[in-house]
C-alpha cells in the first residue's frame, strides 16, 4: 500500500478571509466589571462551515493512531478502544462540574474510589492518589512524599539516584523537588549493583527506577537493588510508565518498591500525545499513605466524601481531584478487560516486541543482545558508514505511512532507534514494518537523506523549531514584528 499524505496550502485561521471580529457586543454583555474587560477579542469572524473545513483539513494533514502504525518507543501509542471514549463523553460524566456538592457527584466519587482500589491491587500497594495530571507530575508528587517521609523522621537526605537509562523526567523531577541527582552508570543495559552500593548511603533519599527499563530490559536484580536502597534507610520509587510490560505478571509491590506512579494515558487507554491529556496517579505502601495529597476520597457505608484531615499530607498537587475524563477511560478499560484481559495485554506487548525485534536485529544492531520486554532499542551506528543516520531512517519511514520510532533516546545507545510496537498491533502490521525497514535499507542514500517526500510537511529545521518556540498566533506576530524592526 503506497502512502500520500493529504496536503492543503492551509493558512492559519486568522489569515483566512474574514471580517476581523472585535467582539464588542459580547464584551458589552459581560458580567465582569469594566476594568477587567478586554477592549477587543480579536477573533476571526468566520461561518461555522469554514471553521469546520479548516480544522478537518488540518486533521487530514496529520498522522494518527487510527490511521497508521505508531511504534514510538517509551510512549505506548496503542489503539484505544472507542467504548472508553464513548463512556468518557456520557453526559453524566462530561457535564458535571468539580465544584458541585459531593452529594450530587456520588457516582463520580465512587468511580474514582474504585479506580484507586483497582490500582492498589494492580500495583501491589496500599493507597493511591488520582490527582497528578501526567507521569512527570506523578514523579513530582512521589518525590515530595519521599521528602516528607525523611523530614518527618528528622533526616536531611539530599540525593536521589537515577540510572543513566532513565527517562529524562526522572532527574528533572528530582531536581524540581530540590534533590541532588546522582547518575548511576549501567552495565550491559542494567543497574550495576556494585556501582549502586558505592553511591548509596546516609545521604540517599531514594532511587528512581523503571522496570523493565527504557531499553526494554527487565532489571533482574531488582530485589537486590531494593535491599541496597532500604538498607541505607532510603526509599525505592517505581516509574510505572512501562507497566504494560508486566500487567498481571508481577507488580512494583512485589518488587519491593515503596512509591509508584502509573501513566494511565499509556497503560490504560487514552489517546495522548502532543502534550496531553494524561493522568499520573501515585500509589504508596504504608505508612507513606499519610503524606498523600488531600483531599482523599473516603467511603462511609455507601456514602463517598472528601476528607482533608491528613495533617502530614504534602497538600494539593492539582486543582480538584484529577483529570476525570482520563480516570474514567482507565476505569472503563480495566473493568472491560478484567484480570485475565490485563494479563493478556502484557503477554501480547512482550510477544509483539520480541517478534519484531527478532526480524529487525538481522538488519540493524541490537546492543546487549538477548530478549526484551515491551520495547527494544536498536543502534543505527553502522548505518552511518552508508551515509544514513537514524534521523534519516525515521524520516523515510514517514513516507511509508508509519510514524517514526523514538530516536536518540536513551542516550547510552549511539544513534538509538527505540521501538515499542504495543500489544494492539497485528502480526501483519509488524511484518509490513519489518519489510519497510528492509526496503529503506536497500534504497539509495540520497532518497533516504532527503526524506520525507510523501508527507504534507517536508523535512523541517528541528533545531530552529526547538529554539524558536512559536506556538501561538500571537507569538508568531510578535516574532514577525521583531524580525521586521531588525531588518529595517
Ligand atoms: C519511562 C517514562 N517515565 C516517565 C515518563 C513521563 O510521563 P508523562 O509524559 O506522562 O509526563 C515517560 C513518558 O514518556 C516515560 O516513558
Amino acid at each position: 500500500m503506497s502512502y500520500r499524505q493529504a496536503c492543503y496550502d492551509e493558512p492559519l485561521i486568522f489569515d483566512l478571509e474574514s471580517e476581523q471580529f472585535c467582539g464588542d457586543e459580547v464584551l458589552k454583555d459581560s458580567p465582569l466589571p469594566e476594568t477587567l474587560r478586554r477592549k477587543c477579542l480579536n477573533l476571526p469572524d468566520l461561518p461555522e462551515r469554514d471553521v469546520m473545513k479548516h480544522f478537518v483539513r488540518l486533521s487530514q494533514m496529520n498522522f494518527s493512531i487510527d490511521t497508521g502504525f505508531y511504534p514510538l518507543g517509551s510512549c505506548t501509542m496503542k489503539y484505544n478502544p472507542k467504548i472508553n471514549e464513548h463512556i468518557a463523553r456520557l453526559p453524566g460524566a462530561s457535564l458535571i462540574h468539580p465544584n458541585q456538592d459531593e452529594s450530587t457527584v456520588q457516582g463520580a466519587l465512587q468511580i474514582m474510589h474504585e479506580l484507586e482500589n483497582m490500582l492498589c491491587e494492580i500495583g501491589g500497594i496500599d493507597a493511591v492518589t488520582l490527582q497528578p495530571a501526567a507521569g512527570a507530575q506523578g514523579e513530582f508528587t512521589g518525590l515530595q512524599i519521599m521528602r516528607a517521609y525523611h523530614e518527618d523522621r528528622g533526616e536531611e537526605r539530599k540525593e536521589v539516584i537515577v540510572p543513566d537509562t532513565a527517562h529524562g523526567t526522572n532527574p528533572a523531577s528530582a531536581a524540581m523537588v530540590g534533590f541532588d541527582v546522582v547518575e548511576l552508570p549501567s552495565k550491559n543495559g542494567m543497574v550495576d549493583c556494585d556501582a549502586l552500593k558505592s553511591v548509596a548511603g546516609r545521604n540517599t533519599a531514594g532511587m528512581m527506577l523503571t522496570n523493565p527499563n527504557t531499553l526494554g530490559i527487565f532489571e533482574k536484580d531488582v530485589l537486590e537493588i531494593a535491599d541496597i536502597i532500604h538498607d541505607c534507610g532510603a526509599l525505592l520509587y517505581y516509574d510505572g510508565a512501562n507497566f504494560n510490560a508486566i500487567l498481571g505478571k508481577t507488580n512494583p509491590g512485589k518488587m519491593n518498591f515503596d512509591i509508584v506512579h502509573f501513566n494511565l494515558h499509556k497503560t490504560f487507554s487514552t489517546p495522548h500525545g502532543g502534550g496531553g491529556p494524561g493522568a499520573g496517579p501515585v500509589g504508596v505502601k504504608k505508612p507513606l499513605d499519610q503524606y498523600l495529597p488531600v483531599p482523599r476520597i473516603v467511603k462511609n457505608g455507601t456514602y463517598y466524601s472528601l476528607d482533608y484531615n491528613y495533617p502530614k499530607s504534602i497538600g494539593k498537587v492539582r486543582a480538584y481531584l484529577g483529570n476525570f475524563a482520563v480516570l474514567l477511560r482507565a476505569y472503563a478499560y480495566i473493568r472491560s478487560l478484567g484480570p485475565e484481559g490485563l494479563n493478556e495485554v502484557s503477554s501480547r506487548a512482550v510477544a509483539n516486541s520480541n517478534y519484531l525485534k527478532t526480524q529487525l536485529e538481522k538488519m540493524i544492531d541490537l546492543p546487549f543482545g538477548g530478549g526484551r520486554m515491551h520495547e527494544f532499542v536498536l543502534s543505527g551506528e553502522k548505518l552511518k558508514s552508508k551515509g544514513v543516520r537514524t534521523l534519516d531512517l525515521a524520516k523515510r519511514l514517514l513516507d511509508y505511512g508509519v510514524h517514526a520510532p523514538t530516536i536518540y533516546f536513551p542516550l547510552i545507545i549511539d544513534e538509538a532507534i527505540m521501538i515499542e510496537p504495543t500489544e494492539t498491533e497485528s502480526i501483519q502490521t509488524l511484518d509490513r514494518f519489518a519489510e519497510i525497514v528492509h526496503e529503506i535499507l536497500q534504497e539509495d542514500s540520497e532518497t533516504v537523506r532527503s526524506a520525507p517526500h510523501n508527507t504534507s510537511v517536508k523535512r523541517i529545521d528541528e533545531v530552529k523549531a526547538a529554539r524558536e518556540l512559536i506556538l501561538s498566533y500571537r507569538s508568531l506576530k510578535e516574532h514577525e514584528r521583531k524580525f521586521k524592526s531588525h531588518s529595517s
